[in-house]
C-alpha cells in the first residue's frame, strides 16, 4: 500500500454505483491495494481483494445467495465480511479469523467511495447534484498514466485553454490572462472570478468572456464553476490514486441551462477535451508535483497552482509530490 497518511484517511472513488447491479463483482485498485467491489444482500461492499484461505482474488468469484464466493475453494463470505461457509467442511463452523478485510463505503453522486484507514471526514460536497435547477451529467472515468497532483493541477489551470483546447475552450489569439486572486484556506484553495475569453462558452456559437471560479476541495478533488450572466456550468473532478503510476479521474458536470442538449453530446465534448489534456499531463516531468516553489517557474497567471502546491505542502501530502 502507498504510504500516505493524508490519502489513507481520505475518501476515494472505486466504482459507479448504478453500474453495479445486484450480483455484480468488480476488481478495483486504490493506493496500490487491490480491492473487490460487489453488490449482494447488504448493498455495496468494498474489501481487500484477497481470500484469507490461500490468497486468491475474490473478485474472480461470484455472488451466491447474497454472499461472495471465492473462485478457488468456494469459501463464502457474508456482507459483513464473515466467512459463513467452507464447502469442503460444510458442517464445520468457519474459524473467526476467516474474515475479509472490509472498508467503509459511502454512496454519493452515484459514486462508490471508500477509505483505507480511519476516515477523517466525509466525501467532498457537490451541492449542484441535489439542486433541481441543475442537470448533472457524469463523465469518465478517464485513465491517466500520471499521478493525481499533476492531474488536479491541470484541471485547475486555465492558462492552457488557448493552446491545448484551441477552438474548444480558448484561442491562441486571446491567450492573455487578466489578473485574479487565489486564496489558500483551512479547507482548500479558491480562486474566484477568473476572466477567460472563450470561442463558444455556452454552445450557442458566440464568443464571450466568462468567469471561472476554481476550488481545490481535497488534495485530489477539485471543482470549478463557469459563470456567464445567470448561466452556470460546474464540474467536479475526483481523482483516484490507483497506484504509483496511474490515476483515474471521475467527473460530474452540472449546468442550469441547455437542458434540451443531449447529455451524450456534452459527454462527447468533455471526452474530447480530456483526450487533449491526456498526452500533456502524461508528458510532465518530474511526474511528482514539485512543492518547492523554486523548482518550476510561476507567473501571476499561475496563482491557483501556487496556492494548490502551498496547500498540499501544509497538508503534508506525500503521494505524487516532491
Ligand atoms: S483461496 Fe479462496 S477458497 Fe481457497
Ligand atoms: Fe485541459
Amino acid at each position: 500500500m502507498i504510504d500516505d497518511p493524508v490519502l489513507t484517511r481520505d475518501w476515494h472513488v472505486v466504482a459507479r454505483a448504478s453500474e453495479l447491479a445486484p450480483g455484480d463483482v468488480r476488481a478495483s485498485r486504490l493506493l496500490g491495494v487491490d480491492l473487490v467491489v460487489w453488490r449482494g444482500d447488504g448493498g455495496i461492499q468494498v474489501w481487500d481483494d484477497l481470500c484469507v484461505h490461500r490468497g486468491a482474488k475474490v473478485s474472480g468469484g461470484k455472488v451466491k445467495d447474497g454472499c461472495l464466493q471465492c473462485p478457488y475453494h468456494g469459501w463464502t463470505y457474508a456482507a459483513s465480511g464473515e466467512c459463513v461457509r467452507i464447502p469442503a467442511h460444510p458442517d464445520q463452523k468457519p474459524p473467526p479469523r476467516a474474515h475479509a478485510n472490509t472498508h467503509p463505503v459511502r454512496i454519493a453522486y452515484d459514486l462508490v467511495w471508500t477509505c483505507l484507514g480511519e476516515p477523517s471526514g466525509e466525501p467532498p460536497p457537490f451541492p449542484e447534484w441535489a439542486d433541481p435547477a441543475y442537470r448533472s451529467i457524469p463523465c469518465g472515468p478517464y485513465a491517466f498514466k500520471a499521478l493525481g497532483p499533476r492531474v488536479i493541477e491541470n484541471f485547475l489551470d486555465a492558462g492552457h485553454f488557448p493552446f491545448v483546447h484551441a477552438g474548444f475552450l480558448g484561442d491562441p489569439a486571446h491567450a492573455e490572462m487578466d489578473d485574479y486572486e487565489a486564496e489558500t484556506t483551512a479547507t482548500g484553495v479558491i480562486a474566484r472570478d477568473i476572466p477567460i475569453w472563450q470561442p463558444d462558452p455556452d454552445g450557442t456559437g458566440r464568443p464571450a468572456k466568462v468567469l471561472y471560479t476554481y476550488e481545490a476541495l481535497r488534495p485530489l478533488t477539485a471543482r470549478f464553476t463557469k459563470a456567464q450572466g445567470e448561466q452556470r456550468f460546474s464540474m467536479i473532478d475526483i481523482v483516484t490514486p490507483v497506484d504509483e503510476g496511474h490515476s483515474l479521474a471521475w467527473a460530474i458536470m452540472a449546468m442550469n441551462y441547455a437542458h434540451d442538449v443531449p447529455a451524450q453530446k456534452i459527454v462527447a465534448f468533455q471526452d474530447e477535451v480530456t483526450a487533449q489534456d491526456l498526452p500533456i499531463v502524461e508528458s510532465q516531468r518530474p511526474e511528482m508535483l514539485p512543492l518547492d516553489l523554486q523548482a518550476e517557474l510561476h507567473l501571476r497567471s499561475d496563482r491557483t497552482a501556487i496556492a494548490y502546491r502551498k496547500w498540499l505542502r501544509q497538508l503534508g501530502l506525500k503521494y505524487g509530490t516532491a
